[in-house]
């Protein structure tokens, strides 16, 4: 007895004595078609695909939602964005401004948190976009230095349109914007006038008025027109040492500061938790010199090949280490393709519908690779659904802390799935929100293969189109009169629902329903980070690197001077 016991501790404390290392590939707004492991023929991603050779290949991964600052959110912390307040509310579905207050709580406690408690040296290279201050210029409350990491390089917010200079997100959102904005000025104005030429306002009134009502107007112009001076900018740690991007090159400088990290921890023998966060595949694209017309898919598939050979430097950096053998490997992507902007928003093979969309699988279903040589088994592939939510507990287990357990988690144990030593996935029930709304539920019963969907919402999509705009409204998706039930097992495109009439639409809405209740019983109220007095850009805390806001704030990363682009 005493023996046994003596046996299973040094057994125990060998296994904690090699902590594996965790790498974490977070790919931007990749779709589920985009690789070749996922049965892309025209396009080459070897090193990508090397992770599902030499590991599971997860063919049913999800997202918790289909947008990157509440998909994040929930990869980070395990949890639904509706229990962290990370769930968006209205039109802005993501934290676009890094100079408002809105941010991932640091009550929170993420992936990096978890490993630093087993003493694990914390990295996040690349893109953030869960908030950086909360309530005061220099707080820094939401950095991902106050959420476990140790080191940080990248982008506070995200990548946008507006840094690639031929679109402004604000007219993809709403093409007469700028023409809407002066229309109200303009008729305000006249009314103005109207009033001084009646004599019921006197000049001094007058011109008041007339520089009170400008004044905000044009500020609300300049702000949409000059979204990179306002959004693009790195920083390395507390520092801002970058503005604007410059987005050619920046993939390599991610990789190298990804490896130069890997160097530091290993040397020092100290187990590491790194998360790329690449900024592909992201619009807007650029790539270095050697990656235009790689792939002869124009700018998105060079980038492919950009985001593939990053991949591959980092899945080399571990075997230069020599910690190959002892590093689990996640490959994601925090939402699907964003089908609005064609094809530079990526491709969702078959699935229905993308980024944005809420329910449909193109935007929540996404690339889902893991390797971990020694635990996991090579070359298998796992259609069961599982979540991006399932990796804190994965990582807790690996590096031996318990999670907390004053607060519910939604991630779930799948290592025994993956490891093929159950069948079913832990998920029985999946929620798939749109910002705060709930628009699907994904059902996997306890027995057979199929799993199912009931949906209740469909997005607003455009007459006759399976697109939106530029982003589908959660606030007006359709809501349908009698939810559709998808087989996604042997219909993962959705699209044949089964008859309301059968006994199994019964027996499925019957439990999705009760599940739903339960579910929303166990939502404790949270503060929304997606409150408009939140989302609103602090314009006085605006950064200027090298001048005085707004002239000249231009400044490149000195580590990175000379490197080519
Ligand atoms: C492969 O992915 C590219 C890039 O998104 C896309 O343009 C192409 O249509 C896809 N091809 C196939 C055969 O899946
Ligand atoms: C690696 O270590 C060196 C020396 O301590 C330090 O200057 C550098 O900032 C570290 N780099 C990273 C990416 O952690």
């Amino acid at each position: 007895m005493y023996l046994t016991v003596a046996i299973l501790a040094l057994l125990a404390s060998s296994a904690h004595a090699r902590k594996p290392n965790i790498l974490i590939l977070l790919a931007d707004d990749m779709g589920y078609g985009d690789l070749g492991c996922y049965g892309n023929t025209s396009v080459r991603t070897p090193n990508i695909d090397s992770i599902a050779r030499d590991g599971v290949k997860m063919t049913q991964h999800l997202t918790a939602a289909s947008t990157c600052t509440p998909s994040r959110s929930a990869l980070l912390t395990g949890r639904y964005p509706v229990r962290t307040g990370m769930a968006p509310k209205g039109i802005m579905r993501v934290n676009l401004w890094p100079y408002s207050t809105s941010g991932l709580p640091e009550s929170e406690v993420t992936i990096a948190e978890i490993t630093r408690q087993s003493g694990y040296r914390n990295a996040l290279i690349g893109k953030w976009h869960l908030g950086l201050h909360r309530d005061r210029l220099g707080d820094h409350a939401h950095h991902p230095l106050n959420q476990g990491f140790d080191h940080f390089y990248g982008l506070i917010g995200t990548n946008l349109d507006d840094y690639g200079h031929e679109f402004k997100v604000v007219t993809l959102m709403r093409p007469y914007w700028y023409g809407q904005l002066f229309s109200v000025w303009a008729v305000t104005v006249t009314a103005l006038v109207c009033l001084l030429k009646f004599r019921y306002v006197g000049p001094v009134t007058f011109l008041l008025a007339f520089m009170f009502w400008t004044l905000p107007v044009y500020a609300i112009y300049f702000l949409f027109d000059n979204m990179e001076l306002f959004t693009s900018f790195l920083f390395r740690n507390h520092l801002l040492v970058e503005q604007p991007i410059r987005l050619a090159g920046l993939s390599q400088r991610l990789v190298n500061e990804g490896l130069e990290f890997m160097r530091n921890a290993t040397d020092n023998d100290l187990p590491f938790l790194l998360v790329m966060s690449w900024v592909h595949m992201h619009v807007a694209i650029e790539t270095s010199m050697e990656f235009h017309g790689k792939s002869c898919l124009g700018r998105y598939g060079d980038g492919l090949q950009e985001l593939d050979w990053s991949v591959g430097e980092m899945l080399r950096g571990l075997r230069d280490a020599g910690v190959e053998e002892n590093t689990l490997v996640y490959f994601t992507s925090d939402n699907g393709g964003h089908r609005e902007i064609g094809a530079d928003g990526g491709y969702n093979g078959r699935l229905k519908g993308g980024k944005g969309h809420g329910a449909p699988d193109g935007g929540i279903r996404v690339p889902g690779l893991m390797k971990w040589p020694g635990v996991l088994r090579t070359g298998a592939v796992t259609d069961e659904p599982t979540s991006q939510m399932d990796i804190i507990p994965i990582i807790a287990d690996a590096v031996g802390v318990p999670l907390p357990v004053d607060r519910k988690y939604d991630g779930r144990g799948i290592l025994p799935l993956l490891k093929e030593k159950v069948a079913i996935s832990p998920h029985e029930f999946l929620f798939h929100y749109c910002g705060d709304k709930l628009h699907a539920v994904r059902y996997r019963p306890r027995t057979g293969h199929t799993t199912w969907k009931y949906v209740t919402h469909t997005p607003p999509l455009l007459p006759e189109r399976t697109t939106c705009r530029f982003m589908c409204s959660c606030n007006n998706a359709v809501r349908l009169a009698t939810p559709d039930v998808y087989d996604m097992t042997s219909d993962p495109c959705e699209t044949t629902p089964i008859k309301p009439e059968s006994k199994m639409y019964r027996e499925i809405s019957a439990a999705v329903e009760s599940a739903i209740r339960e579910h929303v019983i166990s939502l404790d109220p949270v503060e929304s980070q997606f409150r408009w007095d939140r989302l609103v850009p602090r314009v006085t805390w605006q950064p200027c690197c090298n001048g005085i806001f707004p002239f000249n704030c231009d400044c490149v990363d000195k580590k990175f001077e000379n490197s080519k682009s």
